[in-house]
């Protein structure tokens, strides 16, 4: 199962990837979660992340594409895997073709969410993300038991510093300048598959298995 979720901030990559994950047993490689590792850290591809993140921009082109193509060469991923939230632009799109060819890999389907930006909008301002085990919650949609608190592990459930409405309307920018050409990129490569975003979570997830059966 070699994948890509697709879709604007919000979307549901990261949710939908959580359970792909399960069902497949095969890595989820999200290029946000690895960055935001980094800055975490403090490590100095972090440090430099860190202010095109907190502005809502992108991270240069040459730092993600690095960071995929060490992480595909993991044995890991010789099942397959799901990327989420990379390619964000189409050079990131063309090198993960070379990268993809020169293992000699293919890509079995992009998945493209479908969604209405200003309903985005709250989804992401009411995220809430665990601090120790990355699950992740609404507060309306997807509530944690206990207000603040993860079910899975207790750890303390934390905002991220990018879900501030100004930030958000930036990233929902920068998906449609720079991100949105891959719709019409991957259609032309005849490996689009669209999902409505807008069902809830668990009718999104079956939507998603379903353009999934050919490759089980
Ligand atoms: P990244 O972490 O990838 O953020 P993003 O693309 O902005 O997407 P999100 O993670 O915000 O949304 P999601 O689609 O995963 O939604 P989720 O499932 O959490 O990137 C962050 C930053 O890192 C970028 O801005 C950039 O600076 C940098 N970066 C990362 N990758 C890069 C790259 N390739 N190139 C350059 N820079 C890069 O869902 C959101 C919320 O909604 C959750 O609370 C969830 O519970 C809820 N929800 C989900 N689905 C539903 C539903 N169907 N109904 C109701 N609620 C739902
Ligand atoms: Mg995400
Ligand atoms: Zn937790």
């Amino acid at each position: 199962m070699k994948l890509i979720l697709l879709g604007p901030p919000g979307a549901g990559k990261g949710t939908q990837a959580k359970m792909l994950i399960q069902r497949y047993g095969v890595p989820q490689i999200s290029t946000g979660d690895i960055l935001r590792g980094a800055v975490k850290e403090g490590s100095p591809m972090g440090l430099k992340a860190k202010s095109f993140m907190d502005a809502g921009g992108l991270v240069p082109d040459e730092v993600v594409v690095g960071i995929v193509e060490e992480r595909l060469q993991k044995p890991d991923c010789d099942k397959g895997f799901i990327l989420d939230g990379f390619p964000r632009t189409v050079p990131q799109a063309d090198a993960l073709a070379g990268t993809l060819s020169s293992l000699g890999k293919n890509l079995d389907a992009v998945i493209s969410l479908e969604v209405d930006i200003e309903a985005l909008v709250a989804r992401l301002a009411g995220r809430r993300t665990c601090d120790s085990c990355g699950a992740g919650y609404h507060v309306a949609y997807e509530p944690p038991a206990v207000d603040g608190v993860c079910d899975k592990c207790g750890g303390k459930l934390i905002q991220r510093d990018d879900d501030k409405e100004e930030t958000i309307r930036k990233r929902m920018a920068v998906y449609n300048e720079q991100t949105s050409p891959l719709v019409d990129y991957y259609r032309n490569a005849g490996l689009l598959r669209t999902v409505d975003g807008m069902l809830p979570i668990d009718e999104v997830g079956v939507a998603i298995l379903a353009q999934l059966k050919d490759f089980e």
